[in-house]
């Protein structure tokens, strides 16, 4: 399947790299380009046991690609992960901003039916 995971965090760039080695085209996009760039070049920004050469090994098949640009993602994908950060407020409340925002920017961008999972944590 065509799939986006939104936020290459810890959670983004775990799940799809995973599903890019279960044989799915998977676009990971993330706003921070320079951590892209530097995912681009492998070098992985977290440690993860194999996770560094399973990225190697799917961007050389072409089944895992990094990126900035949502809409094209959106666009493309049939499932779209949303895995933004929801930092904790002084609170313990999580702060949902960047799951809103990456919500308004797939309402924006989609042009069909998809299915949008989301992985960030939000209140029930
Ligand atoms: N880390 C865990 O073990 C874990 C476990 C379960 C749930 N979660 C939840 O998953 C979510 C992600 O956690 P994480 O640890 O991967 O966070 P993270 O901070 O490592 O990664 C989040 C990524 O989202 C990117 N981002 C933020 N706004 C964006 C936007 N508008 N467009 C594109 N990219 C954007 C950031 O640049 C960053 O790379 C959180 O809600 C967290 O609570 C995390």
């Amino acid at each position: 399947m065509k799939v986006c995971v939104i936020g290459t965090g810890y959670v983004g760039l775990v799940v799809g790299t995973c599903l890019a080695e279960m044989g799915n085209d998977v676009i990971c996009i993330d706003n921070n380009e320079a951590k892209l760039n530097d995912l681009k070049r492998g070098i992985v920004p977290i440690y993860e046991p194999g996770l560094d050469e399973l990225i190697k090994v799917n961007v050389s098949e072409n089944r895992l690609f990094f990126s900035s640009d949502l809409k094209t993602a959106v666009e493309k994908s049939e499932i779209c992960f949303i895995a933004v950060g929801t930092p904790q407020g002084e609170d313990g409340s999580a702060d949902l901003k960047y799951v809103y925002q990456v919500a308004e920017s797939i309402g924006e961008s989609i042009n069909g039916y998809k299915v949008i999972v989301d992985k960030s944590t939000v209140p029930v």
